[in-house]
């Protein structure tokens, strides 16, 4: 919940968030960029690699031939995790992959041949939204709720601008819904909101409201916007991901509400509890955001 993201969360998070993707949104992208044999590809905030390990197969299976993905993240301890974990991503499917210039490349068959030629470079995008040269796609993950209302507006012109299309996934859009019921959750869902407009990274961010903000600077900075919800569907089989979650919720409604750190103490540990006797479901609203430019 703070500035610094783990690996070891990201990773946690990788399966689900595959999973919870909005399928339509990627259908429309993965049409609009069917004929394209070459494509480059922008990932905002791309920790370690998630985002592409997802896409790239999916674009394959679309279109085949040659993808250059460039990962772009201020964190140099997540972006130094990229290459190890491309290649077990890769190897485990069967994909080929060498060292190139300063990064990878994957070679591999989908429905056709395809190769990714991946780089990765450390930006802090709170300065500059989109450090890259002439791209076809931006691509994000689990991003907007962290940036500003100003960043957005930037980085729709800058989009503009580019005449590249974009999809970012997964933007956390403030609904929590637990099953079992317990008391206090009502107030730490409302806390873990509060938290997240705080200061991050890009200044004032929008936390819950990201996706949507998002979408409404797209559209009027000239794009056809299309969104899905995404929601993280969580049972007692998720309890790993479960425990890490509610913890950080725990620890963000403290931050936001220090007075009522031990409520919020007592009813992580009953969620604690819970999920150790097999009953926990938690549902997670997000938001994926599809914006694609004048044909
Ligand atoms: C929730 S993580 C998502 C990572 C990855 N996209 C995924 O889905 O696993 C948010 C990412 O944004 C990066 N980030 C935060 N502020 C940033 C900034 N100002 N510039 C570049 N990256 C930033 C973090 O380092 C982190 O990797």
């Amino acid at each position: 919940m703070g500035d610094a993201f783990e690996a070891g969360w990201l990773e946690l998070r990788e399966p689900v968030d595959s999973e919870s993707r909005a399928r339509p949104l990627e259908r429309l992208l993965y049409e609009r960029l069917r004929d394209r044999t070459r494509l480059a590809v922008a990932d905002l905030g791309a920790g370690t690699g998630s985002n592409l390990r997802h896409l790239a197969p999916r674009l394959a299976d679309a279109r085949g031939g040659v993808q250059h993905w460039t990962l772009l993240d201020a964190d140099p301890v997540l972006l130094a995790d990229v290459p190890g974990r491309i290649r077990t991503w890769a190897r485990a499917r069967g994909y080929a992959v060498v060292p190139k210039d300063a990064g990878l490349e994957v070679t591999g068959r989908a429905e056709a041949p395809f190769t990714l030629d991946i780089a990765s470079q450390q930006s802090d995008l709170s300065a500059d939204p989109l450090p890259v040269g002439r791209v076809d796609l931006v691509t994000g993950s689990a991003l907007l709720d962290l940036v500003s209302r100003e960043w957005l507006q930037a980085f729709a012109a800058r989009l503009r601008d580019s005449g590249a299309a974009c999809l970012i996934a997964l933007s956390y859009d403030g609904q929590i819904a637990w099953q079992p019921q317990i008391a206090g959750d009502d107030e730490v869902m409302r806390l873990v909101n509060r938290h997240q407009r705080g200061e991050k990274t890009f200044g004032q961010a929008l936390g819950p409201d990201g996706g949507a903000v998002a979408a409404a600077e797209l559209e009027s900075a000239g794009f056809t916007v299309e969104t899905a919800q995404a929601p993280w569907r969580l049972g007692p089989g998720d309890q790993a991901l479960q425990q890490h979650l509610h913890a950080g919720w725990a620890a963000a409604a403290s931050e936001a509400a220090p007075h009522r750190a031990e409520a919020i103490r007592a009813w992580l540990e009953r969620r604690m509890d819970l999920l150790e006797s097999g009953q926990g479901q938690v549902t997670v609203g997000h938001l994926d955001v599809l914006a694609l430019p004048p044909d």
